[in-house]
C-alpha cells in the first residue's frame, strides 16, 4: 500500500453517517476528509462543527479538515476541539498565512495549505518549509462530483520540484475528481494523498474501491 486515501464525507449518505464512518473505519483509508463550506468563500454550504462533533468520536481514522471558509484562523480552537489531526486552510482565504500556519501548529495540529486551481504553486515558496502538507484542488472547490482539471497533473510535478528544491518534507494531497482513471496519473505525477468523495461513496463496494486506490 503506497498511496494514502482520504475519503471525503461530503459524498456520504448524511442519513446514515454513523454507518458511513464505520465503513471508513473498516477500510484502508488513511484519513477521513471533512469539507467545511461557508457559502462565502465557495458558493455552497456543507456541514459544520455540530455535525462533525457527532461523528468524530465514532471515527478511528485521523481527521483531515478542509476549511473552505473566509478567515479560517478564527476557527482554530474549534477545529482542534474536534480532535482533528490536519487543518487545511486556503491560501486565497488567508491574509496572514504564515501567522495562521504557526497558530495551527501551536494549537497542536498539522498545518496544510490548499491552493485553488488557478493559484500557482510558486506562491508557496516562502511557506513550503513550514507546512505538513499542500492540498491541490483539482476542481473548483464547493461541490463534489465535478470533472478533474487536467492541468493539476503538471501542478503536482511543479510542487514536487518546489518541495525538493527547498528540502521540505511537505506531503502532496489532491482533491477533486479522483477516480480509477485520474488516481494512477496523480500518483505517477507525485501525489502522496488522494481525496476521493463520489468515487468512494457511490461505489457499490466502497471498501474494495478504497483498497484499490490505496494499492496504487
Ligand atoms: C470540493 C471538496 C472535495 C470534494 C471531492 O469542494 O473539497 O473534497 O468532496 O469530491 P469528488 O471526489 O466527488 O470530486
Ligand atoms: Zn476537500
Amino acid at each position: 500500500m503506497s498511496t494514502q486515501i482520504a475519503p471525503s464525507l461530503l459524498a456520504a449518505d448524511f442519513a446514515r453517517l454513523a454507518e458511513e464512518v464505520e465503513m471508513i473505519n473498516q477500510s484502508d483509508a488513511a484519513m477521513l476528509h471533512l469539507d467545511i463550506m461557508d457559502g462565502v468563500f465557495v458558493p455552497n454550504i456543507s456541514f459544520g462543527f455540530p455535525v462533525i462533533r457527532s461523528i468524530a468520536p465514532l471515527c478511528k481514522k485521523p481527521l483531515d479538515v478542509h476549511l473552505m471558509i473566509v478567515q479560517p484562523e478564527k476557527f482554530i480552537p474549534q477545529v482542534k476541539a474536534l480532535g482533528a489531526q490536519v487543518m487545511n486552510v486556503h491560501w486565497e482565504a488567508c491574509t496572514h498565512l504564515h501567522r495562521t500556519v504557526q497558530a495551527i501548529r501551536d494549537a497542536g495540529m498539522l498545518p496544510a495549505v490548499t491552493l485553488n486551481p488557478a493559484t500557482p504553486v510558486s506562491l508557496l515558496e516562502e511557506i513550503i518549509g513550514e507546512v505538513h502538507m499542500v492540498l491541490l484542488m483539482s476542481v473548483n472547490p464547493g461541490f463534489g462530483g465535478q470533472q478533474f482539471i487536467e492541468s493539476t497533473l503538471r501542478k503536482v510535478e511543479k510542487l514536487r520540484t518546489l518541495i525538493e528544491q527547498n528540502r521540505s518534507r511537505a506531503l502532496i494531497e489532491v482533491d477533486g475528481g479522483v477516480n480509477a482513471i485520474t488516481a494512477p496519473r496523480l500518483v505517477e505525477a507525485g501525489a502522496d494523498i488522494l481525496v476521493a468523495g463520489s468515487y468512494v461513496f457511490r461505489s457499490p463496494h466502497p471498501i474494495e474501491t478504497i483498497r484499490e486506490l490505496a494499492a496504487l
